[in-house]
C-alpha cells in the first residue's frame, strides 16, 4: 500500500517551519532571552562603560546590590530586576551584561544601559537638547551591538526542531524597553515644559516600533514591550518638579501631569503593538505595564506587603526632603544609608525600585493582570 500523507499533515509538517507557534515545547519553553533597555533592566553594562571614565559611580557601591547578591553588581536596585525574576522563571540563568566580555551568551544577553534612550543622540543634538545621556547607548545603537554579536547567537541553519533559515530566535523571549522615561527626563531637563515634551511622545513610541520590528525582520517571535511607569510618582520627579498648587497632585501625592504623559506614552504605545500585531500575526508581541501595578503599590500598600506611610519614600538616600531624594547626594555615596526593611518599600534610590517591587511586577507580568498577554501565555 502506497503512503499517502493527508494535505493536512502536510500543513502541520510545514507550518512550523514558517512561524514555530505549532512546535511542541519541553517544559522550559524559552532556550534564551534578550534584552534592550535602560536602568529598569541593566544588569551592568552602564557600570562597564562608565568605569574607565567616571572615577565615581554610586550605583556601584553598597548598598546597591546588598539584599540578593550581597554586592553591587550594576543593578540599579538593593537586589534583583525583574527580568532576573523572569529569566528564574523559565530555568534560565540572569542574563549577563554584554559589555562584559568572556561571557556566555548562548542563554542570552542583556544590553540594557543606565540612561538608554529610545531616540538616538544626534536626534536630542539636533534639536539643540544638551542635556543627554552620558553615553552613545540608545535603542539603535543596543540593536547595533545585538546585530554585531547575532552570528555567536545562532545558528540559522540548526534549530531543536528541523533546519528552518532564520528560526533561530524561534524559542526566544525578547524585552525592548522600558524605553521613553529617559527621552521625556532629558527634554524636561533642557527646560521644556510637560505640555512641549508630549508632542515628543509620537517620536518616541515611533523609535521603539521600529526596533520591535528590526527584531522581527531578525526571527524574534515573542516579544515583549514594557510601558512608562507613573514618573509623577517617582521621588526624583516630586523632588525637581515639587509645585506650591496641591491641584497640581493627584489623591496618592503623585504630580498629575506627569503621569498624564506617561499615560500618552502608554496609549500610544499600546496602539503601534496592536498595529504590529496586526502586521505580524506569526510574531507574538505583549505589552508589559509597568504604570498599573507601581499606581496599585500607593493605593493598596498593604495588599502587596508595603509600607503604606512611605510608598513614595527612597528607601536609599542621605536624606532630603519628603522624599528622601537629594540629587547632590544619591543613594551610594557616603552617608547615604538604606531603609531598615527594603522588603517593605516600593521605591529604593528615588528613581528605581526595590528587588520587592520589581518581584511584585514580575509575578503580574508573568500570570497578569499586568502583561497583555500574560509573558507565560507567549510560551505555548
Ligand atoms: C552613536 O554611535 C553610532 C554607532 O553605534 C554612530 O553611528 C553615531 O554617530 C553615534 N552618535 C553620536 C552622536 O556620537
Ligand atoms: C538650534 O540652535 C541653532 C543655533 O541657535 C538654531 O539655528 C537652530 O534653528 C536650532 N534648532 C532647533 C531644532 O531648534
Ligand atoms: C554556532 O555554531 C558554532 C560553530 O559550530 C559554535 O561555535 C557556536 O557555539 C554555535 N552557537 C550557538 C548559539 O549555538
Ligand atoms: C533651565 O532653567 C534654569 C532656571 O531658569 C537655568 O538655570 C538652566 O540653565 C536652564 N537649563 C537649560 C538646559 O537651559
Amino acid at each position: 500500500m502506497a503512503m499517502k500523507i493527508p494535505t493536512a499533515v502536510l500543513l502541520l509538517l510545514l507550518v512550523p517551519c514558517l512561524h514555530g507557534a505549532y512546535a511542541v515545547y519541553p517544559p522550559n519553553p524559552f532556550t534564551s532571552i534578550f534584552s534592550f533597555g535602560n536602568s529598569y533592566a541593566d544588569t551592568g553594562n552602564f557600570v562597564r562603560l562608565a568605569a574607565p571614565l567616571v572615577p565615581f559611580i554610586p550605583l556601584n557601591n553598597l548598598p546597591y546590590g546588598e539584599t540578593f547578591f550581597g554586592h553591587p553588581t550594576g543593578r540599579a536596585s538593593n537586589g534583583r530586576l525583574i527580568l532576573d525574576f523572569i529569566a528564574d522563571a523559565f530555568g534560565l540563568p540572569f542574563l549577563p551584561p554584554t559589555l562584559a566580555r568572556e561571557q556566555d551568551f548562548s542563554k542570552g544577553a542583556n544590553f540594557a544601559v543606565t540612561g538608554g534612550t529610545a531616540l538616538d543622540l544626534s536626534y536630542f543634538l539636533e534639536n539643540n537638547i544638551t542635556s543627554v545621556p552620558p553615553f552613545n547607548s540608545s535603542l539603535n545603537v543596543q540593536l547595533q551591538w545585538f546585530e554585531q554579536l547575532k552570528p555567536t547567537l545562532c545558528n540559522s541553519t540548526t534549530t531543536p526542531h528541523g533546519s528552518c533559515a532564520n528560526d533561530c530566535f524561534a524559542r526566544s523571549l525578547f524585552f525592548m524597553g522600558e524605553f521613553g522615561g529617559n527621552d521625556y527626563v532629558f527634554f524636561l531637563a533642557a527646560n521644556k515644559t510637560v505640555e512641549e515634551t508630549r508632542a515628543y511622545v509620537p517620536a518616541v513610541v515611533n523609535a521603539i516600533a521600529v526596533g520591535v520590528e528590526r527584531l522581527i525582520w531578525h526571527g524574534a517571535k515573542r516579544i515583549v514591550v514594557p510601558g512608562n511607569l507613573p514618573n509623577g510618582c517617582i521621588p526624583i520627579m516630586l523632588t525637581l518638579y515639587a509645585s506650591p498648587h496641591s491641584s497640581d497632585y493627584d489623591h496618592y501625592g503623585c504630580l498629575k501631569n506627569l503621569n498624564r504623559l506617561a499615560r500618552h506614552h502608554n496609549d500610544l504605545l499600546r496602539r503601534q503593538i496592536r498595529a504590529l500585531q496586526r502586521k505580524y500575526p506569526y510574531t507574538r508581541i505583549a505589552y508589559a505595564d509597568y504604570y498599573r501595578p507601581v499606581l496599585s503599590f500607593l493605593q493598596t500598600p498593604g495588599l502587596y506587603g508595603f509600607d503604606g506611610d512611605s510608598t513614595l519614600v527612597a528607601c536609599c538616600g542621605a536624606g532630603g526632603g519628603k522624599y528622601n531624594y537629594n540629587v547632590m547626594a544619591p543613594c551610594g555615596v557616603p552617608g547615604a544609608t538604606a531603609c531598615t526593611d527594603p522588603s517593605r518599600a516600593v521605591n529604593w534610590d528615588g528613581i528605581h525600585l526595590t528587588e520587592a517591587a520589581y518581584r511584585k511586577i514580575a509575578e503580574g507580568w508573568l500570570h497578569g493582570p499586568f502583561a497583555q498577554p500574560p509573558i507565560l501565555s507567549l510560551a505555548f
